[in-house]
């Protein structure tokens, strides 16, 4: 069955269609001038002095960690509230991941909690802008400071956002962006680190390209192979093509509208959905703004699991997309078995983890579509409760 109301639903013009397509007819597909300005793009919006376009969010974590040279017997603090990859860059570097629970408010992890974890082995947090929410990062990237802990800002999530004037991106010592097509700026596949540290974007440059010079042009742009079989180190290809570079200029061009779109389908939800009875709707901090990656709405604790999984089925039933984000990163199968952990470690992740349901969000959905799933939504909730008693 497909969903009528999508989950989500990328935002793409004849703008991105004619970038995409001029690209391809330029003969130039990789590394080239539209990943450069790519990179200036997102450079100048983070206020960051480097930007380095890779292959995913994935891949910008992976790398990060990579030119910080954390490996094995290295302690990595992350949050066990978010997306699997926030934890997984730590293994392919044979690091171990060390999860801290979540603010039930925000979603985030706490400096003070964070505290806690720091031994003589931890050589990075990765703090997490989850669901694309700032806040807690200033106090986090102040402990990190404090202890000489770089900070790696996992803003995948949240592009666009800032707290006061300080932009999403500008907290760590680097920052990952990804551009997956369910976030506010895609370039169908992709991602970017932005960094204000000279030596790590050079890293970063030549890490991502088979550790060849930083400089390494193409082959087929220069006369012979110039730097191209030079390999001072070890490493990957993470590179990002130029016509998934063309998608992300056109969509950062239209950054500011993509987002107005996304506040304007938020505000529509809050409005509709702030008085619903045993129903947590997403809060800001006052001095955040958020680009809105997600809409996502918790059941309170008269909800079981049972619940929530029964509520999304039946939105499905009804052609409402919908989804439980996320389940606590330790209790996946690959880090329980290694670490043993069971809920009663993470109860607030645990906790919100069997109560969430994010709601179809995207740029164009209508008030009157905003209107059926909420009154979709509360239905459910409904047959839920009686189903019980
Ligand atoms: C918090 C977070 N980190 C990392 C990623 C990974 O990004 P990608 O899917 O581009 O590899 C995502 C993707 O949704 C994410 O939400």
């Amino acid at each position: 069955m497909t969903d009528q109301i999508p989950l989500s639903l990328p935002d793409i013009t004849d703008d991105e269609v004619r970038a995409v397509v001029s690209t391809l007819r330029s003969g130039r597909l990789c590394l080239g001038p539209r990943a450069e300005e790519f990179e200036r793009l997102v450079a100048r919006r983070t206020r960051r002095m480097h930007a380095i376009a890779v292959s995913s969010g994935t891949s910008a974590l992976h790398l990060a960690l990579a030119v910080l040279g954390i490996g094995p017997g290295d302690e990595v603090i992350t949050p066990a509230f978010s997306f699997v990859a926030s934890a997984n860059c730590i293994l392919y570097v044979g690091a171990k991941p060390v999860f801290v629970d979540c603010d039930p408010r925000s979603l985030n992890m706490r400096a003070e909690d964070v505290e806690r974890k720091i031994t003589d082995r931890t050589k990075a947090i990765i703090g997490v802008e989850v669901f694309g929410n700032p806040a807690g990062m200033p106090e986090l990237a102040a402990l990190s400071n404090r202890y000489e802990i770089p900070l790696i800002e996992d803003a995948c999530e949240g592009l666009g956002g800032r707290i006061g004037s300080d932009p999403v991106g500008s907290f760590g010592r680097l920052a990952c962006f990804g551009f997956y097509p369910n976030k506010a700026v895609t370039s169908a596949e992709g991602g970017m680190i932005v960094t204000n540290d000279g030596r790590l974007a050079d890293l970063c440059r030549s890490m991502r390209n088979h550790g060849r010079p930083g400089s390494a042009e193409s082959p087929d742009t220069t006369s012979g192979l110039g730097t191209w079989l030079q390999h001072e180190r070890l490493g990957f290809n993470f590179r990002m093509s130029e016509l998934h570079a063309a998608l992300g200029v056109a969509q950062m061009r239209r950054i500011d509208e993509l987002i107005e779109a996304r506040q304007w389908v938020a505000e529509a939800y809050q409005r509709r959905l702030l008085g619903t009875a045993d129903l947590i709707v997403p809060t800001l901090e006052p001095e955040s703004f958020m680009s809105w990656f997600v809409y996502v709405v918790r059941l309170s604790d008269r909800f079981t699991v049972e619940d929530r999984d029964e509520i999304i089925a039946g939105l499905r039933r009804h052609d409402v997309g919908a989804a439980a984000y996320f389940p606590p990163i330790p209790l996946l199968p690959h880090f329980r078995e290694a670490g043993g952990y069971d809920e009663d470690d993470f109860p607030v992740a645990s906790s919100i983890s069997h109560r969430t349901i994010a709601l179809p969000f995207f740029t164009r959905l209508t008030e009157r579509e905003v209107g059926l799933v909420c009154q979709t939504l509360e239905l459910m909730m409904t047959r839920a409760t009686f189903s019980r008693s």
